[in-house]
């Protein structure tokens, strides 16, 4: 891929995603489920570009949504309703509504309370509602504090006494048609140990649940899969499937996955340009035309991205901060990263910024939002556009 062109021929700041990478991420975690029947229902939040989840519905994905404004997306997109989950901690009554309406697979619980209220909203439509429950296995990912969700200190799910109470009254419902169940521990996952410690703890609630003939169809193991942005060592997905198989042995279930981060993250990259270059004698300050509104990560986990610039040169490097224009210390993207001098208008790539990049972007500073490029068999396409001045105020009223 050509990046300097496509940041000449779109502008930066820019987002560039390889689809035919994302096609070979999904076709890799498809195959490593191939001895079973298995459903992978992309991540929305990780990148909800419309043209991104057309493209997972070609390759046979589903989508795992956490609002109503993603369920839409994705049959928007494309993506058939009986391949769609909701999940989430708070959704609204108008949201189960319309979830309940779109006849979506199935909506995933997260309290005692939640499912009354679905079982009372299902109840004034007519219909029955299919549910899976979220259970928190109390299981420690081992990943940064903010993105982790399976133990007990965490808003996520419910435990194991309560989800099989749960799954009891849903039985015992006309209303409810408990067909799932669902973990999902955290985000950015290397070590193996937590999703097979996981799997193992819902298999046998699965079990456990079968004995008092509670059958259940689906067998959802969330997301977190984690990728390689620096040097982590990342799980193989064929271990990751081995794993979960052995503790799925002897079940009839579909296995469903969520994967977000896995399928896009490597896939995608941002572009920014330099606009100046300045040392105030104690340090050297490279300032980009993109910044946190852009791509959080760096300022709100400490995540790293590794930083190219882009151009043959030749030259000494030093250390430098990669900066962006927003009025906060916290707005940068690299720290005391080796660089070559820089000039304006020079390039430079980020990487692995296909997940939680755009997606978690803001107008923070009324800064637009930056366009969205998609690249495959050597072609590109432009999938969003650049955010204008009058798309950011087109939603406010004039007081005066
Ligand atoms: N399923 C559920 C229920 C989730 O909450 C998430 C992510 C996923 C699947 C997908 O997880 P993944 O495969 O992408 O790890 N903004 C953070 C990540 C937040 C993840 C939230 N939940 C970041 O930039 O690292």
């Amino acid at each position: 891929m050509d990046f300097t062109t496509l940041a000449k021929k779109y502008k930066t700041p820019l987002y560039v995603y390889d689809f035919d990478a994302i096609t070979q991420k999904f076709e890799t975690l498809k195959n490593a489920f191939k001895a079973r029947k298995s459903l992978i229902c992309y991540a929305v939040k990780a990148n909800s570009n419309l043209s991104v989840l057309k493209h997972m519905s070609q390759l046979g994905a589903g989508c795992d949504c956490v609002s109503i404004g993603e369920v839409k997306r994705a049959l928007y997109a494309g993506i058939p309703k009986y391949k769609i989950i909701f999940s989430g901690v708070g959704k609204q009554d108008s949201e189960i509504k319309e979830a309940l309406q779109k006849d979506i697979l199935m909506l995933n619980l997260e309290s005692e309370e939640e499912m009354q209220r679905v079982a009372s909203i299902a109840q004034e439509l007519g219909v029955k509602a299919r549910i899976s429950i979220r259970v928190n296995p109390n299981i420690d990912a081992k990943t940064h504090p903010y993105i982790s969700t399976g133990l007990h200190e965490n808003k996520f799910g419910v435990d194991l006494q309560s989800a099989k109470k749960m799954y009891l009254q849903a039985k015992n419902s006309p209303l409810l048609d408990p067909v799932g169940i669902h973990f999902h521990i955290g985000s950015q996952i290397t070590e193996l140990k937590p999703f097979a410690d996981a799997t193992k703890v819902l298999a046998d609630l699965v079990r456990n649940l079968q004995s008092l003939d509670i059958n259940i169809k689906f067998f959802d193991v969330g997301g977190g899969i984690g990728i390689r942005y620096k040097d982590e060592d990342t799980i193989s997905t064929y271990d990751y499937a081995q794993a979960i198989f052995d503790s799925l042995s002897g079940l009839d279930v579909t296995l469903t996955c969520e994967p977000g981060r896995y399928l896009v993250g490597n896939s995608g990259y941002f572009l920014t340009s330099i606009l100046y270059e300045k040392n105030n004698g104690h340090k050297r300050f490279v300032i980009v035309d993109g910044a946190m509104n852009d791509l959080i990560r760096p300022s709100l986990y400490g995540a790293y991205h590794e930083v190219q610039l882009l151009g043959e040169r030749d030259g000494q490097t030093s250390k430098a901060d990669i900066v962006g224009p927003i009025c906060e210390s916290g707005d940068f993207f690299a720290k005391d990263v080796e660089l070559l001098s820089t000039k304006h208008d020079d390039i430079l790539l980020i990487k692995s910024a296909g997940a939680y990049g755009f997606s978690m972007s803001s107008n923070y500073n009324t800064r637009g939002r930056a366009a969205e490029v998609a690249y495959s068999g050597g072609k590109d396409w432009l999938i969003r556009e650049r955010e204008s001045f009058e798309d950011m105020i087109a939603k406010e009223r004039d007081l005066l």
